[in-house]
Formats: C-alpha cells, sequence, structure tokens
C-alpha cells in the first residue's frame, strides 16, 4: 500500500462508512486509486464458464451497485468486475445506518437492502462499458415486488446485451424471505425462467448462482442438485452470514450480514462442501473473508475456479488487488501448478471436517 493509499484509508475510516464508500466513488470517478491495468500471467490466465479471465481474482457484488465506476475498477487489476445488485425499479433500501466497520476484526456488516438507481440508468451506463475487460451484474428483486422470480428475468433482460455474466442472488440476507428463493421448489422454478430470459438474448451469456454460507449440508446438497438439472453456469459461495460466531465488537448485534475476515472459515467450509456436492461439474467462485493471496489461494485449493473480494479493500485500499493476484502467481508457481484449473479442489478435504 503507498502512503497515498493509507492516507486515503485513514482519512476515510474517520468517516461514516456509508459517507466513506460514497467518497470512495466519488475518488476513483476523478482518477485516483490503484490502476495497474490487468495484472495477467500464463499461470495465472484462465478460463471460468466460458469467460476467458486475466487472473482469477474478482470484485464482489455491492461495491459499485449503480455501475458508476466501470472504467476505474476496469483497470485496477481484476480479472472481472461484478456490479450490482441491480432491481427493476429504482429502490431506496433500509433506513440509515446500514453499514458499520468492525474494524478489530477486519469485518463489516451491512443491510443495505439492495439500494440501486434501478435498471434503466444501470443499463445506461452498462451500454458505455470498457470492452477490454469481464463485467457481470449482480440480479436482485424490488422488495415490494409481487413477483419477485420475474424481476431477475426482468433485469436480465433488460441489461444483458451489456454484459459478460449475469448472477442471481437469492441470498441476501436484507430483503426479507429473500433466501426462501433458495428452497429446492422455489431455486428451480426462478432459475428455469432466468435461464430462459439469458436464453432470449441476442448474444449467450452464463448465469451464475450466489448463496449463502448459513446453509445447511442438506441444503447445499439441494442446491447442487438444482444447480445440475437447470444448467446454471456457475456458483458462487458465498454471500454474507447471519452468524457473529467468534466476533465480539460493539457492533455485533446489530442487524444484517457479516462480511470480511470472520467470514472466511465459514464461507469456505460451504465452499468446500459445494465443491464435494456438484462433483467438479460445475464451477465454482469463492468468495468471504479473503485479503490476502494465502487466502485467494486456499479458496481455489477448496474448489473455487476464481474467487472475488470486497470488504478487506475497506481495510487495505484496491491496491491489494494486483498483491493478491501477484502472490497466487507466485504460490501456484511455488507448488507445481502451470495453471489456476490445476489447483482448483487439491486442498479441499482439509475444510470437510
Ligand atoms: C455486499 N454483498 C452483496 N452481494 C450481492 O450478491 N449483492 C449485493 O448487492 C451485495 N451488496 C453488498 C454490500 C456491502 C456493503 C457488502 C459488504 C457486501 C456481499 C459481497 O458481494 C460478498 O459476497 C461478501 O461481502 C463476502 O465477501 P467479502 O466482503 O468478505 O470479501
Amino acid at each position: 500500500m503507498s502512503v497515498i493509499e493509507k492516507l486515503g484509508l485513514a482519512a476515510l475510516h474517520r468517516l461514516d462508512p456509508e459517507t466513506a464508500h460514497g467518497l470512495s466513488i466519488k475518488a476513483l470517478k476523478l482518477g485516483l486509486g490503484a490502476a495497474p491495468g490487468p495484472v495477467t500471467s500464463p499461470r495465472l490466465h484462465t478460463q471460468l464458464a466460458g469467460l476467458d479471465l486475466p487472473n482469477p481474482v474478482g470484485l464482489a457484488a455491492g461495491y459499485d451497485k449503480n455501475a458508476e465506476v466501470l472504467g476505474p475498477l476496469s483497470r485496477a487489476g481484476f480479472g472481472f468486475v461484478e456490479v450490482g445488485a441491480a432491481t427493476p425499479r429504482p429502490q431506496q433500501g433500509n433506513p440509515k445506518p446500514r453499514l458499520f466497520r468492525l474494524t478489530e476484526h477486519h469485518a463489516a456488516i451491512n443491510r443495505f437492502g439492495f439500494n440501486n438507481e434501478g435498471m434503466e440508468p444501470i443499463e445506461r451506463r452498462l451500454s458505455q462499458r470498457p470492452r477490454d475487460a469481464v463485467i457481470g451484474l449482480n440480479l436482485g428483486a424490488n422488495k415490494d415486488s409481487s413477483d419477485r422470480p420475474a424481476d431477475f428475468a426482468t433485469v436480465l433482460s433488460h441489461c444483458g446485451p451489456h454484459l459478460d455474466f449475469a448472477t442471481v442472488n437469492v441470498s441476501s440476507p436484507n430483503t426479507e424471505k429473500l433466501r426462501d428463493l433458495q428452497g429446492k421448489a422455489a431455486l428451480s422454478a426462478l432459475l428455469t425462467g432466468v435461464l430462459a430470459a439469458r436464453d432470449g438474448l441476442s448474444r449467450h451469456i452464463p448465469v451464475f448462482l450466489k448463496i449463502a454460507p448459513d446453509l445447511t449440508e442438506d441444503e447445499i446438497r439441494d442446491v447442487a442438485e438444482v444447480a445440475l438439472e437447470t444448467g446454471i453456469d456457475a456458483i458462487i459461495a458465498t454471500n454474507t452470514t447471519l452468524s457473529r460466531d467468534d466476533v465480539h465488537e460493539r457492533h455485533r448485534d446489530v442487524a444484517g450480514g457479516l462480511s470480511g475476515k470472520p467470514l472466511f472459515e465459514r464461507a469456505t467450509r460451504v465452499l468446500a462442501r459445494l465443491s464435494m456436492a456438484t462433483e467438479g461439474r460445475v464451477p465454482l467462485i469463492g468468495v468471504g473473508g479473503i485479503s490476502s493471496a494465502d487466502e485467494a489461494y486456499a479458496k481455489i485449493r477448496a474448489g473455487a475456479s476464481a474467487v472475488q473480494l470486497y470488504t478487506a479493500l475497506v481495510y487495505h485500499g484496491l491496491s491489494l488487488v494486483q498483491e493478491i493476484a501477484q502472490g497466487l502467481d507466485q504460490r501456484l508457481q511455488r507448488d507445481g501448478f502451470a495453471n489456476v484449473s490445476e489447483a482448483v479442489g487439491t486442498g479441499r478435504d482439509e475444510w470437510l471436517t
């Protein structure tokens, strides 16, 4: 991390977290922030569900909810960028405060509730996107929708022409009853509808499913079965957790989803179980608590073909992306792997106990 980045982060951390988030978006618009361009090497270069990624380190959904900084994020060193969540109609989200820093744990709790400008302005920004990056959209449903499953398909049909991938997010804990859509019958119907919308696009794009880290073993098996039956292209594991195990800061008991360091172990265990349940037949994307190359590498060895991160950027800045990608390259070389896919799942058993 450069001195300027360190000072910038220290200044942001003196502000209320949501104000700091807004300012970080403004800073990126002004051209401030790390911009190493694509970080890649023959070892890092990889394929994910038909996507060609310069490296397997992606930005997780929720940072750029309105697709405002696609250019700067595309130059920050990520192998792929996911923006959103976008809902059909604009939505305010939950009352503030709704984002909390747990500094001691390098964690956050958020209960934003899909605040976003809606798919119309988001689609307009996506239409101006950089062409040389891999960009996807996290799909959400309006809180007051009479047909939430249809909302996912609506956003996909509207924004799909400008996307490289889309993610069905039924795992946010901040929209009441949304997680019920992870149940077998509901999930199957929902994905069938979304995949039909995808098939209506003029260009084929992969569709991912994002799951919660709070699923039981049986529920994980059900998700795997539905994924295999419906032909979803990849699964992202995981979203934020409702658990507060091993968390003891003052914000511990605020309502919302916990992300960052304390999520790492739980999310990686779910990833490994999902890898077992899908028998490597569906690519997995590992998310949750990654803040170093070692943790990114552990996710890959637990079964992930690629990874994403968000909360660690709040504590380490955007330069972390390049650091993790380069560190991953070194670890692959050290252990004799010619590329990312050779390493996928090689350490899965450690996470299954
Ligand atoms: C998120 N996350 C999220 N996920 C999603 O699928 N749609 C969303 O809109 C959001 N919004 C969101 C906002 C904020 C403030 C945070 C911190 C997180 C979840 C995110 O993409 C990721 O799955 C988790 O945060 C776990 O990864 P990290 O943050 O521990 O690296």
